[in-house]
């Protein structure tokens, strides 16, 4: 059987953090154990409340860092920080302002991966760029001009080209559109959706915005500090959420599709802490459903109609 194009196993990542000078160091559980499997040509959504450890899963399958435990799988082979792994895995941030370098022009910041990593010549990397520039809406004299004179939705069309130019297998992209206007939202994740056809990438599509979520995934895995609660096929969850924090989560956001059939759960308190996380189910102390058993064994994911949920009262 051929090998996922990028797989999670029990991927962890934990933080050495220091309480004040008499006090001893603490372990924040950033990531603590997701494990998924992506396809090309295949979203996958992750969703949950802002520290619930989306951007540390980010920075994990993109490299960035090394994982505390578990593995990434790229292509069925261990992915470790080589040149050829990091062309494969490309990031999209959130802050379009912030991650283009200002200093550089458009076709400069678009030719640099290409002069890195390929022995195309001058004129066949700007051919490459002109196209590609093309497909993500810039005019070719966009391209001499420096970022600080594009709009944040324009930025993040560069920083999408950027990402897209060397033809990587993967993306992540960690909450691309939250920065922008709603207005120009949907062109962005219209664009994502184009490139994604046209050449068969797998996106890992990061988001608190479950609209957003409802619009470009295939997959979706909830996440509640630093664990998946919930993963599996969207329409599914979408048409039927199981554990009750994606219930919570999707009965706040009033313009889903089926909200008006939905019992509404409202979660109270903010996200624990993952420097001190609750005992048994880390959810237990907002849930509605809980139960003297989570708040003393914490759910193991399993497999209940076709998805896969980590509660002990579904
Ligand atoms: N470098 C770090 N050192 C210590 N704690 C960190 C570090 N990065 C993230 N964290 C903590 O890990 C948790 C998850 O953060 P993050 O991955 O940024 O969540 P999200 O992207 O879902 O908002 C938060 O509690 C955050 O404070
Ligand atoms: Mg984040």
């Amino acid at each position: 059987m051929k090998a996922p194009l990028l797989e999670a196993r029990d991927l962890a990542r934990h933080y050495r953090v220091a309480q004040g000078f008499f006090k001893p160091k603490a372990t924040v559980k950033a990531l603590d154990g997701v494990s998924f499997k992506l396809e090309a040509g295949r979203t996958i959504a992750v969703v949950g409340e802002s520290g619930c450890g989306k951007s540390t899963l980010a920075r994990q399958l993109t490299l960035i860092e090394p994982p505390t435990s578990g593995a990434l799988l790229l292509n069925g082979k261990a992915a470790t920080a080589t040149p050829e792994m990091r062309r494969q895995v490309q990031m999209v941030f959130q802050n379009p302002f912030a991650s283009l370098n200002p200093r550089k022009s458009i076709a400069a910041t678009l030719d640099e991966p290409l002069a890195i990593n390929t022995r195309l010549s001058k004129a066949e990397r700007r051919e490459k760029i002109e196209l590609l520039a093309a497909k993500v809406g810039l005019r070719s004299e966009h391209l001499r001009r420096y970022p600080h004179m594009f709009s944040g939705g324009q930025r993040q069309r560069i920083a999408i080209a950027r990402a897209m130019i060397l033809q990587p297998g993967v993306v992540v992209a960690d909450e691309p559109t939250s920065a922008l206007d709603v207005s120009i939202q949907a062109q962005i994740l219209n664009l994502f959706m184009d490139l994604q056809v046209e050449n068969g990438t797998g996106y890992v599509f990061i988001s608190h915005n479950l609209s957003v979520v409802e619009h470009v995934a295939d997959e979706v895995m909830v996440m509640y500090l630093g664990r998946a609660v919930e993963v599996g096929d969207k329409k599914r969850i979408f048409a039927m959420p199981l554990h009750p924090y994606t219930k919570a989560l999707m009965s706040a956001t009033p313009a889903l599709h089926a909200a008006d059939r939905r019992e509404r759960i409202r979660i109270h308190g903010e996200l624990p802490s993952p420097l001190n996380p609750p005992m048994g189910c880390a959810f237990h102390k907002r849930c509605p459903l809980a139960t003297k058993r989570c708040a003393e064994d914490a759910p193991l994911l399993r497999e209940v109609d076709g998805r896969q949920v980590a509660c002990h009262e579904v």
